[in-house]
């Protein structure tokens, strides 16, 4: 049993700009062939710590050791042929290329004088694809893949590499509650292996079932080093947050109001030009809540893009507040997918506020835009939103990943629309910052809010109703206290359906 931790990483601070300390004298150790889950707050250094042991950051101060021996790591490439691999918070993958050029992509140990040599390269794919028994096409391209398979190509290019040590940046935040199971059994079998894993996690439910080891940080220190099966929900809560934070927010009787949404025989086209939304229909009222469940690529982000204005439909009608929709139509939408639509990485925190919001009579003066009122604003919100660092000046792309989605969070919610569109709003957010802008949704007492979520924890706590979606059709309608989570499963996963479809 004294064998070597596969990581010692000892006093390791990172300071950024004069004297902020992401990562302050911290210790961290994990042994070989286990599950070690790194907890903490948003902006606690959990991303800062890692990227550290996979060189793209030099500590400030400290020391690493990989099986035993002190190493400098001064680059991802230095960290692979250390077999350590990473996972990243924000998936890296190039959307144009295949699966198999992606998990090659960048590996030079392939072929003679750097070539290429495909059919090698897709012979020992297959066969980690084989062993692990996951089942992807490889020469489809990345951009037409759901999100869970996309993690797995993820997962595939670190393997690839041989590598030992798996760094996972918090890769259930993206998933279903089905392709995280598949995502465990896969760490399962990568432990018994003897491979070590490093999850970074918010969902304590998750990280209590799956791991060994628990390291808690909070603002750059460690508060707790915990073995799993010693330790509760409850005690790592008070860890993470200082306190005994209970999230008590519950989904109050609401009286729904004028209809706010109505959605008749819609149906929408994807990017293939294949019906992904077919013939729905529903209505929604002030004050309302309704959930949308449904395993990710059933039609609801399609749904979403249609409802905002952002894709024609084929056939059917929307109507907000009693009128056809246009792209003008104000729509406060918190999408999923934040990079890609909802952030610009380069602008500071109040220009990410102004985003799409530039007409707005509040923020202009004359015909330019009224920049005190706005930074006004801006630090308003930060103060009310809790976003760290509190510097509206300060790059968004800077921020730690549910810092962002804070901003985006702040923006849309208190823009001045009659409809909320949430897709996955807490996604990546640490259970404060969860309950806060739960708490933010169940306060819109005059507006309506469609929630998609494929977090059933989620949609029970906060719809009125709830709405399955499989395939492209609303198989299933309820009320929140008439049905579960088993139910809801059965709907999602099309064993069961209404006999009327809506
Ligand atoms: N390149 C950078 N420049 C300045 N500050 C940074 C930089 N990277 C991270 N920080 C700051 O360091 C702190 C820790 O960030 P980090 O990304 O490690 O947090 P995290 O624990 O991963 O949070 P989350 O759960 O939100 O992903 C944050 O306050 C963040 O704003
Ligand atoms: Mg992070």
């Amino acid at each position: 049993m004294s064998q070597e931790p596969a990581i010692v990483m000892e006093g390791i601070t990172r300071i950024f700009g004069e004297d902020f300390k992401a990562n302050d004298s911290i210790d961290f150790r994990v042994r070989k062939g286990t599950i070690h889950a790194l907890v903490g707050e948003n902006g606690a250094g959990k991303s800062t710590l890692m990227n550290i042991l996979y060189g793209l950051l030099s500590p400030t101060y400290g020391t690493i050791r990989i099986n035993g021996l002190e190493k400098n790591i001064n680059s991802p490439r230095e960290a692979i042929s250390l077999g350590i691999g990473m996972v990243h918070q924000h998936f890296m993958l190039i959307e144009t290329l295949t699966v198999l050029e992606n998990i090659i992509l960048g590996d030079e140990s392939t072929g003679p004088f750097g070539r290429l040599d495909l059919s090698k390269a897709a012979e020992k794919v297959s066969a980690l694809l084989k062993s692990f028994r996951i089942s992807i096409d490889l020469n489809e391209k990345v951009e037409n893949l759901a999100v869970g398979v996309q993690q797995k190509v993820e997962i595939l290019k670190v393997l690839y590499r041989n590598a030992d040590i798996l760094i996972l940046d918090e890769p259930t935040a993206v998933l279903t509650p089905q392709e995280t199971d598949v995502l465990f059994d896969t760490l399962e079998e990568l432990k018994s292996i003897g491979k070590t894993i490093i999850l970074i996690s918010h969902k304590l439910l998750e990280v209590l079932s799956v791991s060994d080891y628990i390291t808690v940080l909070r603002h750059g220190k460690v508060t707790g080093n915990l073995k799993t099966s010693e330790t509760s929900k409850e005690e790592i809560s008070v860890l993470i947050t200082g306190d005994e934070f209970k999230d008590s927010l519950q989904q109050e009787f609401r009286s729904a109001g004028e209809i706010v949404l109505e959605v008749k025989g819609l149906s929408v086209l994807n990017d293939k030009k294949f019906e992904t939304v077919k013939s729905v229909s529903f209505e929604l009222r002030a004050g309302e809540i309704l959930g949308i469940a449904g395993v990710e690529g059933n039609g609801q982000s399609e749904l979403i893009e249609a409802i905002c204005g952002l894709r024609q439909m084929s056939s059917g009608s929307i109507k907000i507040d009693g009128q056809s929709i246009q792209n003008t139509t104000p729509v406060s939408l918190i999408p999923s997918d934040k990079l890609k639509f909802a952030m610009v990485k380069e602008y500071d925190i109040t220009g990410n506020i102004l985003l799409g919001r530039q007409n707005e009579e509040q923020f202009s003066k004359a015909l330019a835009i009224n920049y005190d009122r706005l930074r006004r604003f801006s630090e308003q919100l930060i103060e009310e939103y809790d976003i760290r660092p509190s510097d509206p000046d300060i790059k968004i792309g800077s921020l730690s990943g549910g810092n962002q989605q804070k901003v985006v969070a702040a923006r849309e919610l208190s823009k001045n629309a009659s409809l909320i569109v949430a897709a996955h709003p807490t996604r990546g957010l640490d259970i404060k910052a969860s309950a806060f802008v739960h708490g933010t949704l169940l306060k819109q007492k005059t507006k309506a809010v469609l929630l998609v979520s494929s977090d059933l924890n989620e949609l029970l706590k906060l719809s009125n109703r709830i709405a399955v979606i499989y395939n492209g059709k609303i198989t299933g309608l309820f009320e929140t206290n008439e049905t579960n989570e088993k139910e809801l499963g059965m709907y999602m996963t099309g064993m069961r359906t209404m006999n009327n479809e809506l």
